[in-house]
């Protein structure tokens, strides 16, 4: 009843919105803005926040500054949707307006109760700049949109008492529930100067939280941890579990960010006891350590996705603009597409993929049968866009053992990446594609592949390179790099782009590794932007499919 009801509510509002609101007429003034990322009309965004699906409805809060294009006056922005992919904007579901929260309503967590109770937990900084947790409950359980929130009476939840520094706790994450029947959350801290944290804090009733004994992990070796998450996943398919599962055959996931990184590690969970035994490298500081993403991808959070029995990602992807830029847009931060999130079959590492509904948006498609590539080769793909397209492309060498010798097999990618660019020649490599090309290749962002052969084994490199991403002076042009984990001997090498104006999400590997870059283009914009496969390696390689599209803009609109 209550999920027709939504359905209902949301049809009625694309109708009139299709009827109503038109194309922006200064789109041109507006090269950067995204299609199908999502942002909100205007101002500061920054971390995804208790993200849920919740009764036929998926939610999806966010650090927002309503009053700016540039951080301050946190508030928890608040869009609902059918499908992940078109988003009706509310008003913002929380404030900066209680002493307990004046200084910011900063990032968290929901948790649904019983499967029935949602309730969000979230970090503040009170009267006294102290860092608190809070509670906010919706007013109507029943609204099917969640519309508003109240903050529970007996907020703050948790205050930095003891050893915790009173700057360096927050980031609940969401609620899991142990055999006891406690719920369980994780907070960030720094309870000892130099010793990042994951507190673990029990609740019987979701409302009343209690430290343990123990901190549930931490290290010495790296910064302060932010946003941590922790969650099971299953080792027997591709299949998410909701994060209270409790049974046989899976693992556990710990994220933590810090160094703008999104770092993670897997082991087994032992609800009895609380502990976590590792089954990959503790978290460190190496560049080597596992990440969600190699590029610009931070304070990630995910849910657990019922409806499609999916565990679904999301994560801030900031500017690399300046401040004055960011008023001259009138925004800064856009949200990554969300992403499916899965162990890999070698249970080594996470595997990501964008979610399925991204199909609604492709439009136009264009297909390159098989061919070889030889080396030099430049080739453009006509008729898509290079500025708004999903494009899927996939390579097989035809005698790995050619590649070019690597002396080790713990070098860092991004250095690689950064020494051996798309301008210098190997034998593998390197071959990828490049977008957001101006006619010219004056600019171009080039995403690509290089094949070493080390001691030990293969190594398959994927870069996103952006020193030529822009004319423009003082935008970031990094390049970003990571190994894939991939035998070319026997695995096809693939890549997978979504490019969306200011942004390049790259999936190698069929999700093995990614990277996405943000790129501010002068010349490459719009219908200017061009869409390259090339190899500028000495080996020729075979590009086996190429598969692009199109993509039609996602509707974002607000409520009313
Ligand atoms: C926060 O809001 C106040 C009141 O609306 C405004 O004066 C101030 O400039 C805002 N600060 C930022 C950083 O946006
Ligand atoms: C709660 O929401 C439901 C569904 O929209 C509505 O029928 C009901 O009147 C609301 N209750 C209150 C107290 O507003
Ligand atoms: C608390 O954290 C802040 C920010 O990192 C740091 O400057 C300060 O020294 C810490 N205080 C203590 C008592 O460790
Ligand atoms: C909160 O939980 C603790 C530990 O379970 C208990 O001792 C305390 O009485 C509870 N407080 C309230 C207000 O329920
Ligand atoms: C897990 O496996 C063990 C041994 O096979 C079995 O006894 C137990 O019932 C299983 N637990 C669940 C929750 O399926
Ligand atoms: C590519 O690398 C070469 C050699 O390191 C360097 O000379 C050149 O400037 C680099 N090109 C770009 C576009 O970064
Ligand atoms: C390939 O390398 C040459 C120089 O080695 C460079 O001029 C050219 O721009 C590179 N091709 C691409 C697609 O970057
Ligand atoms: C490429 O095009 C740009 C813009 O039209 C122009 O400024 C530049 O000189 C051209 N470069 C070359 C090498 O032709």
């Amino acid at each position: 009843m209550v999920k027709e009801m939504a359905g209902w509510v949301l049809s009625f509002c694309i109708l009139l919105v299709v009827n109503g609101v038109g194309v922006h007429a200064s789109e041109d003034l507006q090269p950067y803005r995204t299609a199908f990322h999502f942002q909100p009309l205007k101002n500061w965004m920054n971390d995804p926040n208790g993200p849920m699906y919740f009764n036929g409805v998926y939610h999806l809060f966010y650090q927002y500054n309503p009053g700016g294009p540039l951080w301050g006056n946190i508030s928890w922005g608040h869009s609902i949707s059918h499908d992940l992919v078109n988003w009706f904007i509310l008003e913002p579901a929380l404030s900066p307006k209680e002493p307990y929260d004046i200084g910011g309503c900063f990032t968290g967590s929901s948790t649904i109760l019983h499967g029935s109770k949602p309730i969000i937990l979230y970090t503040a900084q009170d009267a006294d700049g102290a860092q608190v947790q809070n509670l906010a409950l919706p007013k109507n359980r029943s609204d099917p949109l969640l519309k508003d929130w109240i903050k529970w009476s007996g907020n703050p939840v948790l205050t930095p008492v003891n050893d915790i520094n009173t700057s360096q706790f927050r980031d609940p994450s969401t609620a899991w529930k142990g055999p006891d029947g406690k719920w369980r959350i994780l907070i960030g801290s720094e309870i000892i100067k130099g010793q990042a944290t994951a507190l673990l804090y029990y609740s019987t009733d979701g409302f009343n939280w209690t430290r343990s004994d123990k901190p549930f992990k931490f290290s010495r070796e790296t910064n302060m941890w932010e946003c941590p998450d922790f969650y099971p996943v299953s080792n027997i398919g591709k299949d998410g579990i909701d994060t209270s599962f409790q049974g046989n055959n899976t693992m556990h996931v710990l994220k933590v960010s810090f160094n703008s990184h999104e770092y993670y590690v897997i082991g087994m969970y032992d609800p009895q006891t609380d502990q976590f035994l590792l089954a990959t490298n503790d978290f460190s500081v190496s560049n080597t350590q596992l990440q969600y993403d190699y590029g610009r991808f931070y304070a990630s959070k995910s849910f657990y996705d019922g409806a499609k029995k999916r565990r679904v990602l999301w994560a801030w992807v900031n500017e690399g603009d300046s401040p004055s830029d960011a008023f001259k847009k009138g925004w800064s931060g856009l949200q990554s597409f969300p992403r499916s999130i899965w162990l890999s079959d070698t249970r080594k590492q996470l595997v990501q993929w964008p979610v399925e509904e991204i199909k609604k948006l492709r439009a136009k498609q264009v297909n390159m049968v098989s061919r070889e590539l030889k080396g030099g080769s430049l080739l453009e793909v006509p008729g898509i866009s290079g500025s708004q397209a999903d494009i899927e492309v996939v390579f097989s060498l035809s005698n790995p053992s050619d590649a070019e010798l690597i002396n080790s097999d713990l070098s860092d990618p991004q250095h690689l990446c950064e020494q051996k660019n798309v301008s210098t020649s190997g034998s593998y490599g390197p071959f990828g594609v490049l977008v957001f090309a101006s006619k010219n290749l004056t600019e171009q962002t080039a995403v690509f592949f290089r094949v070493f052969k080390g001691p030990n084994k293969f190594q398959v490199l994927m870069c996103s390179d952006q020193s030529r991403s822009s004319i423009a002076q003082g935008v970031d042009k990094s390049t970003y790099g990571a190994f894939l984990d991939l035998d070319p001997l026997h695995d096809k090498i693939s890549l997978r782009s979504l490019v969306d104006h200011s942004i390049v999400e790259s999936f190698g590997g069929e999700g093995l590794a990614c990277i996405t870059a943000r790129v501010y283009p002068k010349l490459a914009i719009h219908e200017h932007a061009k869409l390259y496969v090339f190899n500028n390696g000495s080996k020729s390689v075979t590009m086996l499919s190429l598969n692009a599209w199109n993509m039609n803009k996602a509707q974002i609109v607000p409520m009313d």
